[in-house]
């Protein structure tokens, strides 16, 4: 079984970007786009990729740490066949090379699939993917002979008027056997319009030696839109979100307005599960079945069990178990784990704590770096005082604590269970279980107060 390495083209400059930042890193749905790249390969049974880096290229290296990946530099940009020629050996004469660009990143796995598919039943010594299009200008065009047979790639700007009339396109896309690419990148030569090394005249250079070579038509062009601007990421990213959420939706999810529901491609969402307007889901979010969530709501790598309802709220890198409530306006930062029949009510930061089962937080309170077990009553006002102005420190609240509106617990500190916390107080010291405890000055009362302050102004 022949065995599929991946090439990423990503050493151009993207100047049409305008950014500090290299184009391929700009995101598509909080994902940059060479990542989908990435992935998309590894989902075709790419074993190893090799990303070709140029401008910005540190960048790119920083920004992708994967086993499975590895870089090489081209130092002077001298066309896509000298591009790839950078990999060197990582090109295997047995396996199969797949060529992708870091700038296309709306392809589909299962189009890739068919491509390899078709390559080696037809003994291929290269597969380009091509497409029919409507406005064929600025891409190289696929030329045919009478019978339909493959004859050559040319480039716009060295193509004649017959060729430039041609509206099926050669898009940047191919599958290479190995030691036939080595020998036609061996081969190239840059006596072209643009004085490059142009990768698709390895296709002619085949098929010279008598090899076969063959243009795959693919059926959605939408999938080989290539970002070069701002305008066009935005382009892609509603192709993106058109795609996602249309998948969402055939799996169950009702979305009440999908172009206004924002969801990253990892994103996973359970059946019946509802998403009000504005929201952004990102990274690894995992939602249950059943949930509510939104309108405007804001979900990175969070984890969600069934029938939560998660309101007008931010949550990040946190748990949430099943028919809790989170929101309007809680704001759930990383490393919580809320358990399940919890209200996270209006108001409410929750930020590197645990929530038992049954705990209710319903307005207005801070609970940072807190155990709190369940069945607590968290009062109105109620906050962890977990930071001395050097170090954060923890507190532990015992199973069915009731603590009372405006309470200070002034970490580190602990109530044992069922413990009662009156209103008001600021808790500096461990409370044991069952007692109430009173943490503020008595209340005075001094009668004819206001009389004799009458009688002193006049
Ligand atoms: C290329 C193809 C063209 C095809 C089109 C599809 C060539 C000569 N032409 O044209 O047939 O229709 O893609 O989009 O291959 N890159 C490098 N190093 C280089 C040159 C390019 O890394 O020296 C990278 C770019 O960053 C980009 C990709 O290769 O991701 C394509 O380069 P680009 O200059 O955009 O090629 P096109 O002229 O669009
Ligand atoms: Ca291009």
């Amino acid at each position: 079984m022949e065995q599929l390495k991946a090439i990423v083209l990503a050493a151009g400059e993207g100047t049409r970007m305008k950014s500090k930042k290299s184009k391929v890193l700009h995101e598509i749905l909080q994902k940059s786009m060479v990542h989908y790249v990435i992935d998309t390969a590894k989902a075709c049974g790419a074993k190893q990729t090799c990303v070709i880096i140029g401008h910005q290229g540190e960048q790119v290296e920083a920004a992708i740490q994967q086993d499975d990946v590895c870089f090489a530099w081209q130092t002077e940009r001298k066309g896509t066949g000298h591009a790839v020629k950078m990999a060197g050996d990582f090109i295997e004469d047995e396996k199969d090379i797949l060529i992708l660009y870091g700038d296309t990143p709306l392809i589909v796995a299962d189009t890739l699939k068919e491509v390899i598919a078709y390559h080696r039943a037809k003994q291929n010594s290269v597969t380009v993917v091509s497409a029919m299009v409507e406005n064929p200008t600025g891409y190289g065009r696929i030329i045919r002979n009478a019978t339909g047979d493959f004859v050559k790639s040319v480039e716009q700007k060295d193509a004649n008027e017959t060729e430039q009339a041609v509206k099926e396109i050669n898009t940047g896309i191919y599958v290479f056997r190995g030691a036939d690419l080595k020998q036609a990148l061996g081969r190239l030569n840059n006596n072209n319009a643009q004085g490059e090394y142009y990768l698709p005249d390895c296709l002619e250079i085949l098929l010279s030696d008598g090899k076969n070579v063959g243009a795959y038509i693919a059926a959605d062009e939408k999938e080989f839109f290539g970002v070069n601007s701002r305008v066009q990421l935005a382009e892609a990213t509603k192709i993106m979100q058109a795609r996602i959420n249309r998948k969402h939706m055939e799996h169950g999810v009702t979305m009440i307005d999908p172009e206004n529901t924002y969801i990253g491609c990892d994103v996973q969402i359970g059946r019946d599960t509802v998403i009000l307007p504005g929201c952004v889901i990102e990274g690894n979010t995992i939602i249950g079945e059943d949930c509510e969530i939104g309108p405007n709501s804001r979900l990175t790598d969070m984890q969600l069990g069934d029938g939560v309802t998660f309101q007008t709220s931010t949550g990040l890198e946190s748990s949430i178990g099943n028919d809790t409530t989170v929101g309007p306006f809680a704001y759930i930062r990383p490393n919580c784990h809320i358990g399940n029949h919890v209200k996270v009510g209006d108001f409410v930061e929750v930020k590197n704590s645990n929530v038992g089962d049954g705990t209710k937080i319903p307005h207005l309170s801070y609970v940072g770096d807190t155990d709190a077990g369940e069945k607590i009553n968290f009062g109105c006002g109620s906050i962890m005082v977990n930071y001395d102005g050097e170090k954060k420190h923890r507190t532990t609240i015992g199973d069915g604590v009731f603590v009372g509106c405006n309470v200070n617990l002034v970490a580190p500190v602990t109530v044992e269970k069922n413990a009662y916390i009156a209103a008001g107080s600021t808790i500096t010291r461990d409370v044991p279980e069952d007692v109430l405890a009173v943490a503020r000055a008595r209340q005075t009362v001094i009668t004819g107060w206001k009389s004799k302050r009458s009688a002193n102004k006049s």
